[in-house]
């Protein structure tokens, strides 16, 4: 759980972070924006690439850029999705992987078919990867 403050914030950074969206291939502009456990906000938007695999997702742009910024401490305690046009936009696969390492109890917001959806990323990875023997 997180303040109703600190939730409009962070959707007011990815909506922020979405304009800055690189996406002439598929016209999706994904934006992303996490919470860390200093209370710091990062955002990130999805990169495309004529190498279509090369793409980078918001949600790892924005992981990218908090990690840099704080370093291999990085916690997520929230991030939140949004998209242009809108569309439901859980985080794919392997963003929630990503995700996983700095934030396994993470709040994940999204957009759903009924407005915002909130889950918890172990309700969203119920199995994810972890390394044998790392704690976390
Ligand atoms: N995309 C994201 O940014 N995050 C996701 O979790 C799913 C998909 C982007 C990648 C690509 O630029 C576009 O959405 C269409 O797949």
């Amino acid at each position: 759980m997180i303040s109703a403050g600190l939730r409009s914030r962070l959707l007011a950074a990815a909506r922020r972070a979405m304009a800055k969206a690189y996406a002439p291939y598929s016209q999706l502009r994904v934006g992303a924006a996490l919470l860390t456990g200093r209370g710091a906000i990062f955002s990130g938007a999805n990169l495309e690439n004529a190498s279509f695999g090369l793409t980078l997702c918001a949600e790892r742009v924005a992981i990218a850029a908090a990690a840099a910024a704080e370093g291999p401490d990085l916690k997520i305690q929230a991030l939140a999705v949004v998209s242009d046009p809108r569309a439901d936009c859980p985080p794919c696969g392997a963003c929630r992987q990503v995700i996983r390492e700095f934030g396994a109890e993470a709040l994940i917001i999204f957009p759903g078919p009924d407005g915002l959806v909130e889950m918890n990323l172990k309700e969203l990875l119920p199995a994810g990867f972890q390394f044998p023997g790392k704690e976390g």
